[in-house]
């Protein structure tokens, strides 16, 4: 029984190495959601279109959560002080952010959103 699967940064994955998020159904577009799991630094998953994105949750300018921002197409506004970054690429897009957010490729599996362990700090 096949146990790999394809990552959206092209690689393919073993499911025993990822960690599972979430259920895909509960990321709603421009909605980002917070994840909290054993392990992890604070998450925010992402839906743009039919894709999913995993960034870190924490603002690189100060300390504050991405989710309690906005989401507008692939960019996330951080609700303290307005700076953007690119979901996609986690490249800081507005001042003040100018340190980019760690990002992790995705793999979904039985409807659920995973992320490699081994990217995990
Ligand atoms: S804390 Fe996010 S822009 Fe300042």
């Amino acid at each position: 029984m096949a146990s790999t699967y394809p990552s959206s940064d092209g690689s393919v994955v073993d499911r025993s190495d990822l960690v599972f998020l979430c259920p895909v159904d509960d990321v709603v577009e421009g909605e980002p959601l917070a994840v909290e799991v054993e392990g992890c630094p604070p998450l925010a998953v992402y839906r743009i279109g039919e894709q999913y994105f995993v960034t870190s949750n924490v603002c690189t300018h100060s300390y504050s959560l991405l989710t309690e921002g906005y989401q507008e197409g692939d960019q996330i506004e951080c609700a303290v002080h307005g700076g953007t970054f690119d979901i996609r690429t986690g490249e800081a897009t507005a001042f003040p952010c100018q340190e980019p957010l760690v990002t992790y490729p995705v793999t979904v599996v039985d409807g659920r959103i995973g992320i490699p362990t081994a990217g995990i700090s």
